[in-house]
């Protein structure tokens, strides 16, 4: 799925829906966009609803797990289960994402 570098704002989380799965894009500005499965891997809560990003972490509200969004891994809370992420192309103002 490709979508526009210029649609997103600093900061900005937007869902998404690739082949029936539930994406979480969140963009930090420059080139740094991140694409996570947007259930938590503890109990599955919306993180496009319950998820604050606090510089590259992601934090679910549920039960405030940490996960890192360089690399998905539980970085503290109530799950050790790492987050899902998903490959991001970047190329001129497009973004391509891979979800198999
Ligand atoms: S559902 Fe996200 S931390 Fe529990």
């Amino acid at each position: 799925m490709r979508l526009k570098k210029s649609d997103f704002k600093v900061g900005e989380k937007k869902k998404i829906i690739i082949n029936g799965k539930e994406i979480l894009i969140i963009y930090l500005g420059g080139d740094k966009f991140y694409a996570v499965n947007n259930r938590c891997p503890h109990l599955g809560c919306d993180l496009s609803k319950v998820g604050v990003v606090i510089r590259e972490e992601l934090i679910c509200q549920c039960h405030f797990t940490h996960f890192s969004l360089k690399d998905g891994k539980a970085l503290k809370g109530a799950t050790k289960n790492p987050l899902i992420l998903y490959p991001i192309k970047i190329e001129g103002d497009e973004i391509e994402i891979e979800v198999k």
